[in-house]
C-alpha cells in the first residue's frame, strides 16, 4: 500500500462513498438472472439511490453512477434522461449494459439498482457482451492510472486530499469502453470547494482525474482536468493492477 495517508477510522467512515474498491464484486456479480432475448433500453432517473449493497447510503442527485463493476470504481455519471441498455441484471439488482451519454459517448458499464424508469422501456439490439464486462471488472488499468491506493483498498475514503477550488467539475470524460480517450463533458454546474475532497485516479490517457467532493451535503464523484490538481498530487501514486487482471 503506497497511499500517502490511509487512516482506518476514516476509511470506515467514508466507506460509503463511491469509488469503491472491487472487494465483494465477485459475490455480487456471480449470480445473474436469465438473459433476456433482446436488450431493453430505459431512461435513467434523477435523484436515485446510492447502492446499499456497497454500503453506500443517500442519493445521487444528477442521475446514477456508472461503474466498472458492481461496487466498482465510478467512471462517470449517467445523467437523468440518458438511456441505459440492459444486457444483464445481477441478483442484487445491479445492471450491466450500454449507457448512452451526451455527445454520442457510450460505454459498457454497471449501474446501481433503482436507477431506471421502468415505464420507459424500448427494445434495442443486444450489446455489451461478457468479454468486455470481465475485462473491465477485473482490471482497473483498463481505465485508469495513478490511483490513490492499492487495488482493493481505499474504498472511497479520502486517501489523497485535494483542493479542487480552482477547477471546473464534469460528470463525464470517457468516449467508449476502451477508455482510451475522451473529453471533459457535462459540467456539474456548481463551484467546487475543498470540503471533503479527495483524489481517486487519473484517466488512462493522463488527461483527467476522478475526484470526490462534497456539495450540499452530498458526495459527488466527478472529473477535473488533471493539470488543475497535478501540483497537489504526491509522487507515489499507485499503478498496480488488480490481482484478477489477466
Ligand atoms: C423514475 O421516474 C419516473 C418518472 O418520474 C417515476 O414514475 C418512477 O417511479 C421513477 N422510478 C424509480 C425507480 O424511482
Ligand atoms: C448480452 O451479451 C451476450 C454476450 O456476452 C449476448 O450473447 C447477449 O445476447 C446479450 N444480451 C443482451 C440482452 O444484450
Amino acid at each position: 500500500m503506497t497511499s500517502r495517508v490511509s487512516l482506518p477510522s476514516r476509511a470506515g467512515r467514508f466507506a460509503a462513498a463511491g469509488a469503491l474498491a472491487l472487494a465483494g464484486l465477485a459475490g455480487t456479480a456471480a449470480t445473474l438472472a436469465s438473459p433476456a432475448q433482446a436488450a431493453n433500453s430505459y431512461v435513467v432517473n434523477g435523484s436515485t439511490p446510492r447502492p446499499e449493497a456497497c454500503n453506500n447510503h443517500g442519493t445521487i442527485t444528477p442521475g446514477t453512477w456508472i461503474t466498472n463493476g458492481p461496487c466498482g470504481y465510478v467512471v462517470g455519471t449517467a445523467l437523468a434522461g440518458n438511456r441505459f441498455e440492459i444486457n444483464q441484471t445481477s441478483d442484487k439488482g445491479f445492471h450491466y449494459g450500454r449507457v448512452q451519454l451526451s455527445g454520442g459517448a457510450n460505454l459498457c458499464v454497471w449501474i446501481p439498482p433503482g436507477a431506471i424508469d421502468q415505464g420507459s422501456r424500448q427494445s434495442v439490439a443486444d450489446s455489451c457482451g461478457d468479454d468486455v464486462k470481465t475485462r473491465n471488472q477485473n482490471s482497473r488499468r483498463i481505465f485508469g492510472r495513478d490511483f490513490d491506493s492499492a487495488p482493493h483498498s481505499g474504498d472511497g475514503a479520502i486517501v489523497v486530499p485535494v483542493d479542487p477550488t480552482a477547477c471546473q467539475g464534469y460528470y463525464n470524460y470517457f468516449d467508449n469502453s476502451d477508455f482510451s480517450g475522451g473529453s471533459l463533458r457535462d459540467p456539474v454546474g456548481f463551484a467546487l470547494t475543498d470540503t471533503r475532497s479527495g483524489y481517486r485516479y487519473t484517466t488512462k490517457d493522463g488527461k483527467a482525474s476522478m475526484i470526490r467532493t462534497d456539495h450540499n451535503g452530498e458526495t459527488y464523484w466527478i472529473f477535473v482536468d488533471r493539470g488543475c490538481i497535478n501540483g497537489q498530487l504526491p509522487g507515489n501514486l499507485n499503478n498496480q493492477d488488480n490481482p484478477e487482471a489477466g
